[in-house]
């Protein structure tokens, strides 16, 4: 019988991460092993295997949000919270095809097809996604476009620069890791997840489009799949590269994110009508039943 494949990523000065095919995943300190010699010392050179690499990046997202575990903000939902996400996600997403297709054409230069192979597939797939998180907005009665002109959420600005940055670096392999930690948070929002959102918009208001779409419903669900897969079949110091930076990321995610959700709903309300030069439509949560109807309307 094969032996089952183990692979290894050292992520911090005094974490390795360790996962096996079967499933198990560990954390380990360099050096701190009794035996003389350590066998994760240096960097893993084997095949990946599924089992293995999900092990790997899915720790390496839970690692980066480890630290701010203690501090994390959990406010009630609001209707002014779920606008500053959705602002949140239209930066995340608009440039996303445009950044993908540079890292491609980067890895055709290099001689590497099968990455800018499946890097041209995830722009094609992730194209338009940005007009969702417009439409929803306009559902929601906001002027989508003059909003996200004009404001970009402070926590969300580091992780589109890093974004910018990893997709036209000579060798730019990080950039899976950081869309494998977007895509991999927004796949575990569940139907309920969902529901809570319609409950907070106005009867007869759609405004769940990118969620939906951003969730175990929709589309990332495969993409999460497809990119494990994907990163699986790479060389080993490819899959460093990926499980470094998918932590990485994942820190600065969990710095933004929550400094988002720290924010009050007066706060956020003042960040959107300043954008828009207008107050909206509604205050503090209550949200007039004409909105969809408003929303409809050419956003101007
Ligand atoms: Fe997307
Ligand atoms: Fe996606």
């Amino acid at each position: 019988m094969a032996r089952l494949v183990t692979e290894w990523v050292n992520v911090t000065r005094d974490v390795s991460i360790i996962a096996r095919e079967s499933g198990e995943v560990w954390f380990h300190t360099p050096g701190g092993a009794k035996e003389k010699v350590d066998p994760f010392a240096t960097p893993m050179t084997g095949v990946g295997a599924m089992g293995s690499t999900v092990g790997l990046l899915d720790a390496a997202i839970n690692l980066g949000f480890a630290g701010i575990e203690k501090r994390l903000a959990r406010p009630d939902p609001t209707i002014a919270g779920y606008i500053v996400a959705l602002v949140g996600a239209y930066h995340t997403s608009v440039d996303t095809p445009r950044n993908l297709r540079r890292a491609a054409s980067r890895f055709n230069e290099l001689g590497r097809p099968e990455v800018a192979a499946y890097l041209e597939e995830r722009a094609r797939e992730e194209t338009g996604h940005d007009r969702l998180a417009l439409k929803d907005l306009r559902a929601l009665g906001v002027p989508g476009e003059r909003l996200v002109a004009n404001f970009i959420p402070e926590g969300i600005k580091p992780l589109c620069k890093r974004f910018d940055d990893l997709c036209v670096q000579d060798y730019p392999i990080g950039c899976i890791g950081y869309s494998y930690c977007l895509e991999r948070i927004a796949a575990l929002k569940e139907a309920t997840d969902i529901e809570k959102v319609r409950m907070l918009c106005p009867d007869g208001v759609d405004a769940t489009r990118f969620l939906r779409s951003h969730s175990s419903l929709g589309s990332e669900a495969s993409h999460v799949k497809e990119t494990i897969e994907f990163v699986a079949s790479l060389p080993a110091n490819d899959r460093i590269s990926v499980v470094q930076e998918t932590y990485e990321s994942a820190l600065i995610m969990a710095e933004g994110y929550n400094h988002e959700l720290l924010k009050s709903e007066a706060e956020m309300l003042e960040e959107i009508q300043q954008a828009i030069g207008e107050a909206l439509p509604y205050n503090h949560g209550s949200v007039p039943s004409d909105i969809e109807e408003r929303g409809a309307r050419p956003v101007p």
